[in-house]
């Protein structure tokens, strides 16, 4: 039987209620989410492509970009140190919190993010797949190494102990994403029974993908997003409401 929705906030757009999808999650015997910015947009952290997305009228995909580093690597810098100033004090909401204990009760468990703010990580998620870097990490364009920075705010430019140059850990739009976090996404969808869509507005690939692939594999995909997206209509269900008014209603 379906139980009844809770939340005036919430649509359910399918015929599947939310008991069955809670059934249907702890009888699973692997679980994914994909996780896009809507996640973190309850902890204060703007999305990319909503109304307060904008920094300085520049797009997400003007600024992220290598050439734009090569060109004006101050100005790029600029931008993170504002995005890192914005995120430095903001906490996981009900939604990273509720994934982080979806973990503990599901026998395995694969969280691929999109998100490169570390909130998942504070709320305590452990089995992370972040897709696009880290905000908090720093990598040196001459030496490679990766490292952690929490520095806030950083010191622009900042440059690695080998003299090189240091670039946000983050991938930018035209870069490849890490084979080894590909590999690790496929398989975990690939192997999964039950998979969760959850604030993105599924438009960049691949994570775009994932859902139809994650379908075709068999298994059953759940959207959450407060509006429809292009994924809506090939999702076995799809809940209009804030992932952290819903998230918490599957515990
Ligand atoms: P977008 O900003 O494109 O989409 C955010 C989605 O979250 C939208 O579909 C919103 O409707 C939804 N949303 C907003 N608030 C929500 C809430 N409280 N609960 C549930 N859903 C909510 O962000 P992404 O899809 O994550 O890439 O964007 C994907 C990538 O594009 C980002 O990782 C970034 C960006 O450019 C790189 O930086 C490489």
């Amino acid at each position: 039987m379906n139980m009844p929705l809770t939340k005036h906030t919430m649509q359910n757009t399918g015929e599947y209620g939310l008991q069955e999808i809670r059934e249907r999650l702890y009888k699973s015997k692997a679980v994914t989410i994909l996780a896009g910015a809507g996640i973190s947009a309850e902890s204060g952290v703007p999305t990319f492509r909503g109304k307060d997305g904008l920094w300085k009228n520049f797009r997400p995909e003007e600024m992220a970009t290598s050439e734009a580093f090569k060109q004006e690597p101050r100005l790029v810098w600029e931008w993170y140190d504002w995005r890192r100033r914005a995120l430095a004090s903001l906490k996981p909401n009900a939604a990273h919190l509720a994934i982080a204990e979806i973990e503990k009760r599901v026998k395995e468990f694969t969280l691929i993010t999109q998100n490169v703010d570390g909130l998942h990580q504070l709320a305590g998620s452990k089995n992370i797949i972040e897709l696009h870097g880290n905000i908090w990490r720093v990598k040196c364009l001459s030496c490679n190494k990766v490292n952690a920075n929490r520095e806030v705010p950083i010191k622009i430019l900042p440059f690695c102990e080998c003299g090189g140059l240091l670039r946000p850990d983050v991938v930018w739009f035209g870069e490849m994403l890490s084979d080894n976090n590909l590999t690790k996404a496929f398989v975990a969808i690939d192997n999964s029974d039950f998979m969760f869509v959850i604030g993105t507005s599924g438009i960049v690939q691949p994570a775009a993908s994932f859902a139809l692939r994650a379908k075709d594999e068999g298994a059953f995909v759940v959207e959450i997003n407060i509006e429809k997206t292009p994924l809506s209509a090939s999702v076995d269900a799809t809940f209009i409401g804030k992932a952290g008014d819903i998230l918490p209603q599957l515990l």
